[in-house]
């Protein structure tokens, strides 16, 4: 039988500062009723420590993910950081990740598709084991969305939180773990949600600074247009082809940006909202790591052999969904 990649351990990691709707009144002109009706979201986590950076967060979601899975850091072999907030722009992530853990036969990278980041890292991971060279595979995804946020804008600060999740991918040759995956790509997306300056094509300046353009910019409605539409057609897509039914899919993981985005493709797949995991309410949009914090806290409702259907929307724009069969037997 042909090598897949399964999920074999979940972690998962959030900081403790919870920010709610009712500290936001206080910071800018919203309100607790706008924020709950447009995108579902009460509170959301911040990483308050000076100095710490989204390494801090994927580190003890890796070691969860060891210690479930009962191995030491010199067994993986591949790490890939999932994030849009790595430590620094230059020195990978993943690398510092991999030193600080003891992972001294790994080599690792970071992948930047915004809040599809998870599904194209888990992609990418799944080539590794695949092609039946690496055994263990760890894929970190989460973002500090706190360090590129302007907390005087009240169109992006009421959406976003900090937090990390982390799967390990392992051979599995009973048919379980990824099926079929379905990954896009469109740069029409960059004029409506981008960090301008901080890159190559602006380099950060007085200017840059003073304008505010090292922080995200989200036209969100334009978002929300391309988002509700390109999410629900892959997620029916990838149904379609794998001759899956409502009635056959156990569970969707939706990115979590909005809620009013999840009931349009969890309605779009035939989905009652039983099967739809939702933290958006709790953690917020957590960039990267929404889906594998998804799995963290779902992970004892999964049982052995579910269909599970990824689905997500990110700048770029990026978009996409994955079909995977759960391998783990909940305890
Ligand atoms: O995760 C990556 C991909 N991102 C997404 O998928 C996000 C997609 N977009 C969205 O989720 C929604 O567009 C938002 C939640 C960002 C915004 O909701 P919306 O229903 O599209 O609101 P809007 O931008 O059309 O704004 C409606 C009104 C505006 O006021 P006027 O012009 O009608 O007077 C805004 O100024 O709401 C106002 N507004 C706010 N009011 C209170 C915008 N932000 C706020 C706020 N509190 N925080």
């Amino acid at each position: 039988m042909a090598i897949n990649a399964a999920i074999t351990a979940v972690g998962g990691y959030l900081p403790e500062y919870r920010l709610t709707n009712a500290v936001l009144e206080t910071m800018v002109d919203t309100s607790d009723e706008w924020i709950t009706t447009r995108t579902g979201i009460k509170e959301r986590r911040i990483l308050r420590e000076k100095g710490k950076g989204v390494s801090s967060m994927g580190i003890k979601a890796a070691q969860e993910v060891l210690d479930k899975r009962g191995i030491g850091p010199e067994e993986i072999d591949v790490v890939i950081f999932c994030t849009v907030t790595p430590d620094m722009p230059v020195a990978n992530t993943a690398s510092y990740v991999i030193s600080e853990m003891g992972m001294n036969n790994a080599f690792g990278f970071d992948l930047q598709a915004a809040c599809s980041g998870f599904l194209f890292g888990l992609t990418t991971g799944s080539q590794y084991i695949e092609s039946g060279r690496f055994k263990k595979v760890l894929i970190v995804s989460g973002d500090k969305m706190s360090s590129i946020i302007d907390y005087s804008d009240r169109t992006t600060c009421v959406i976003f939180g900090d937090g990390c999740g982390a799967v390990l991918l392992e051979p599995n040759e009973e048919g379980l773990g990824v099926q079929d995956t379905i990954l896009r790509s469109d740069g029409v997306g960059r004029q409506y949600l981008n960090i301008k300056a901080g890159g190559s094509q602006y380099p950060p300046s007085k200017e840059t600074v003073e304008l505010g353009q090292h922080f995200v910019h989200q036209e969100g409605q334009q978002v929300f247009k391309f988002a509700v539409t390109n999410m629900a057609e892959v997620s029916a897509r990838i149904m379609e082809r794998n001759n899956l039914s409502s009635d056959d899919v156990a569970w969707l993981v939706p990115h979590q940006a909005n809620k009013r985005i999840i009931d349009a493709t969890a309605k779009r797949m035939g989905l009652s909202s039983e099967k739809v995991m939702l933290n958006i309410d709790r953690y917020g949009n957590t960039t990267n790591g929404t889906l594998p914090l998804c799995l963290w806290d779902y992970e004892k409702q999964l049982k052995k052999g579910d269909n599970l259907v990824f689905a997500a929307f990110g700048g770029g724009f990026t978009w996409g969904a994955i079909y995977l069969k759960w391998a783990i037997d909940a305890k």
